[in-house]
């Protein structure tokens, strides 16, 4: 059995492994989403990406989510207008917290940056409540780092 900062080792070297010699963002958040969805089987596990102003459905795996998200709305928007990572225990307690699925009981979001400006976020709705906390933090953040390397 594998501890979890192991686990996240070995996925941070696979991520490493699928991005290498690849530029195109989109295929590696395509890549990145399948990677950690198949690995944790959150609920839903993909990307928006940052499209004249708003957040913008990218790639992603699980069901059908909204398209657009306003600067400064929901968990999303919200955490690309702090420009940090969120996690949120209990998206029914989150003030404005967009509910694409009915199902979805946490969630967290991690903004990624190219050239220094954030060009998306990562989002991972989990049908558990808790299912994040401060200690995954790290492990997201570094697999975002990596879109763009
Ligand atoms: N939960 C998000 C909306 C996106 S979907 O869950 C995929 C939010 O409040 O920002």
């Amino acid at each position: 059995m594998f501890s979890k900062n192991e686990q996240y080792r070995q996925i941070i070297t696979e991520v490493k492994a699928l991005v290498e010699g690849e530029s195109d963002i989109t295929a590696n958040m395509a890549n990145l989403s399948a990677v950690l969805h198949n690995r944790f089987n959150h609920h839903w596990t993909g990307f928006y990406r940052v499209v004249n102003n708003e957040l913008v459905l990218g790639p992603f795996q699980g069901p059908v989510a909204c398209t657009r998200i306003a600067f400064g709305k929901g968990v999303c928007g919200t955490a690309w207008q702090e420009g940090n990572t969120l996690v949120v225990p209990n998206v029914h307690q989150f003030p404005g917290h967009i509910a694409c699925s009915a199902l979805s009981n946490s969630e967290i979001v991690v903004p990624f940056r190219i050239h220094g400006n954030i060009a998306g976020v990562l989002d991972i709705d989990s049908v558990l409540f808790n299912a994040f906390d401060e200690t995954d933090v790290p492990f997201y953040e570094e697999v975002c780092s990596l879109i763009s390397s």
